[in-house]
This record gives structure tokens, sequence and C-alpha cells, in this order.
């Protein structure tokens, strides 16, 4: 039997990576920095993320990698690690690590060190694919204090055109790339089925809930200041962010793949499907 390497299996993916590989009956090794208070699903065994440590490695066909580090350093390492000991890497970019772009000429500091982790794994002489996700629906959750409270969601770029994608859609790919043949060496551009707005995704939730949402739209420098002052919002990720946006807003609006069902052969879920499925985290009724 396939033993699988899951990193980050606490996180919005990983989890789901590690659930989807022990339901289909694989030995599942996942890790987190706290594996006492992980609450692992049922088969997965969980250890600290020091692939160097003895046995972390032992027996991994294929692992899952995801990037939680706020730079490219601690890449090295740990891809030596694990070309050591693992024939294939399914490696979760940042959205904005534009393909085919040098590290050093991509957008803004997050591209740059996600391009940097996909050009360091490509040239490690491991088999690799590569998932490029859209913005993920998980991210609304970041409205949920705001929803809870009233009928309006604060923030900037109301207009800014996404793919909104379920983190369970990019868990599914990545668990076809671990475990069928044919996805070594390829990227995918995984999206959401329709290009929304954010403003139009409040609204969307609002009709999951069953209560009218609309987007007041603030100026960059007050989203700033207002996410800064959030508890709710990852502290230093505010200005990853809001760099983030400001590109996309100055890029080419962005258009739906096929990626999601071409490769798990069924559609994407829809923002209104995993909106009613998160409606309790919004203070609705989950339906
Ligand atoms: N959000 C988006 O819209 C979006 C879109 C495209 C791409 N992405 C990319 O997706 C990635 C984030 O994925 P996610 O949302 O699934 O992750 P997440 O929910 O933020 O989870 C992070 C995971 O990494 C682990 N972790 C955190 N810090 C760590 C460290 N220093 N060393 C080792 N493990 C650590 C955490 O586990 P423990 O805390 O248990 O250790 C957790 O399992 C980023 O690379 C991001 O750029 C995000």
């Amino acid at each position: 039997m396939s033993t699988y390497l899951v990193f980050g299996a606490t996180g919005n993916v990983g989890r789901r990576v590690a659930e989807r590989l022990a339901r289909g009956g694989a030995a599942v090794r996942a890790t987190s920095r706290t594996p006492e208070a992980a609450k692992p699903p049922q088969g997965v065994e969980v250890i600290t993320p020091d692939l160097e440590a003895p046995g972390a490695l032992d027996d991994v066909d294929a692992a899952f990698l995801m990037w939680p580090f706020h730079s490219a350093e601690p890449a090295r390492p740990l891809v030596d690690a694990l070309k050591r000991r693992v024939r294939h890497v399914v490696f979760m970019t940042g959205g904005g690590a534009l393909p085919g772009v040098a590290p050093e000429k991509q957008p803004n500091p997050v591209a740059r060190w996600h391009a940097t982790v996909e050009r360091l794994i490509e040239r490690s002489g491991m088999d690799w694919t590569v998932l490029s996700p859209s913005t993920f629906m998980a991210n609304a959750l970041w409205w949920s204090t705001q929803i809870k409270a009233g009928d309006s969601v604060r923030g900037a770029f109301g207009s800014l055109a996404m793919t909104p994608i379920h983190q369970d859609d990019i868990a599914a790919v990545a668990v076809h790339a671990l475990t069928e043949p044919g996805h070594e060496g390829h990227r995918y551009t995984l999206t959401g089925p329709e290009v929304l707005t954010q403003a139009e995704q409040v609204r969307l939730i609002g009709e999951a809930i069953g209560r009218p949402l609309r987007w007041q739209e603030l100026t960059l420098e007050q989203e700033r200041a207002r996410l800064q002052a959030d508890p709710g919002f990852p502290a230093g990720f505010v200005d990853e962010l809001l760099d983030g946006y400001t590109t996309m807003a100055a890029a080419p609006r962005p258009r739906v793949t096929s990626a999601v069902p071409d490769i798990t052969g069924a559609p994407a879920t829809t923002l209104s499907a995993w909106a009613a499925e998160h409606a309790a985290a919004f203070g609705g009724a989950r339906r």
C-alpha cells in the first residue's frame, strides 16, 4: 500500500486531502506543528513538519506540499529532504504566481516566493505536479463577523472579479494527482465554476442565508486600517492580501478553467453551494 505525506494537514486544503486519501484506504502521514492538538481524520498519523526527522518520510511515495511560510527561505532544506525519499510532489502554489515567469519578475512578494518554490521543485529531479488555485471560497469567512453583526460587508475592491474555488475541489484534484499516473509535469490552473466580484459573492452569501447583504466600498487605506484592527484576520497578512488584490485588479479579468471537472469528473462547486454548507458560520441556518 502506498503511503502519502500531507504537509499542512490542519489547513483548509491539507485537511481535506488527508481525509480523502484516508477514506480511499491509503496510508497517510500528515504534518502539524502541534500533532497532539491536530484532531486528524480517522487513520491519519500526525507528525511534526520536520521532514529530516527519523522515519518522517519512510515508505512515502508521494507528498502534497502547500506553502504556509511567508518567504521561500525554508524551501531548499524541505525540497532536499523530499527529493531524497519521495518520487512525486504535488505542490499547491499561490494563485498569484504567474506560470513561466521567473521568480524575480513575479508581480509581488507572495508570487515571488511561490515561484521560487515551484522552480526548486521542478528542478529537483522528482516528479512534480503544480496546482495553482484561484481565490479560496474559504476567504469569505473573513467577512463572517461583519455578516453576523449586520447587513453589509465593508471592504476594498468590491468590483474585483475572481473565480472562487471550494477548498474541497482543490483537495479532490490533489488526490487524483497523487494517486493516478499521468499528472506528472503538469501545472494546473484551478478555478471555481463562475467569475464573481466580491460584491456579487456577498450578495450570494446573503441569498444562501436568507438575508439581503450588500457591499460597502472602502478606500484602500480604510480597508488596511480595518483589517489591521480585526482580531479575526490573520496577523501579518494584511499587506500581502491587499498587494495581491492590487495586482489582480490590474490584470485581465480572470477566466474559468475546466481543470476541476476534467480531472475529478465532477463539476466545480458553486459559491452558492459553498455558502449554504457554511451558512452557520455567517449566522444563518445550515440548509
Ligand atoms: N486563500 C487563498 O485564496 C489562496 C489562493 C491560492 C493559493 N493559496 C495558497 O494556499 C496556501 C495556504 O493554504 P491553506 O489555506 O490550505 O492553509 P492554511 O489553512 O492557512 O493552513 C496552514 C497549514 O500549514 C501549517 N503550518 C502553518 N505554519 C507552519 C509552519 N511554519 N511550518 C509548518 N507548517 C505550518 C498549519 O498547521 P499547524 O498550524 O497545525 O502546524 C496548517 O495545517 C498558501 O500558499 C496560499 O498562498 C491561497
